[in-house]
């Protein structure tokens, strides 16, 4: 399977998927690219350092968003993914690629959807709504990317204890480290392996 991995930031997860192939975790699975929106990234160094290809592509070198989408769709075709892993990615995915990519998108988010996900939950913004509203279980969610924002089928959640006194930036490590960098990968290997199946969503509202 060619797996394609998006990123903006540091890339944890990103690593954890490297390594995850790199021990034999994840089988029938290769890394053909890593693709950051920003510039100066440790992910790109991360894959460098694996002897990935890597390259930049972002919205601040387009005139308009359109321009933006259509480079950027052009952009993934040429890597010709079987699996396109959002991995920490917070550029909102054209619909264009959506459509064409649809059940073979898939993104980690750093809580149990439905909670505290959706437009403007992301980063520590997640972990500051869970801690406001109390809850005594977090975790992450690994799922396919529909045209919504966190709201596509479910592949794999984990939960992680809140502990007294956490702060955003404790739980968002806590959740990385018992959470995220454990099911994106097994998620990987299970889609590589043909153990999850992509049912397009019944709309119900007919
Ligand atoms: C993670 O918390 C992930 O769940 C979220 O963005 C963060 C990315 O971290 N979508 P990293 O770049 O993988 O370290």
């Amino acid at each position: 399977m060619r797996v394609l991995v998006l990123v903006s930031g540091g890339g944890t997860n990103l690593q954890a998927i490297i390594d995850a192939v790199g021990n034999g975790t994840i089988t029938n699975t290769e890394i053909v690219g890593v693709i950051s929106n920003n510039h100066d990234v440790y992910s790109l160094t991360r894959a460098e350092n694996a002897g990935i290809k890597n390259e930049v592509i972002s919205p601040k070198d387009y005139p308009d968003r359109s321009s933006f989408n259509r480079a950027f769709a052009e952009k993934l075709d040429e890597y010709k993914p079987d699996l396109i892993v959002l991995a920490g990615f917070l550029v909102v995915i054209p619909q264009i690629v959506i459509d064409k990519y649809e059940g073979k998108i898939i993104n980690i988010h750093p809580s149990l959807i439905p909670s505290f996900c959706g437009t403007g939950y992301y980063g520590l913004k997640v972990h500051k709504a869970a801690l406001e509203r109390g809850v005594k279980v977090s975790g992450a969610t690994v799922h396919f990317v529909d045209a919504g924002t966190d709201t596509g089928p479910i592949i794999l959640q984990k939960a992680v204890y809140v502990q007294d006194g956490d702060t955003p930036e404790t739980l968002q490590k806590r959740i990385m480290e018992e959470a995220e960098w454990k099911i994106l990968p097994q998620a990987i290997n299970m889609i590589a392996n043909g153990e999850v199946v992509y049912n397009k969503p019944v709309d119900m509202r007919n």
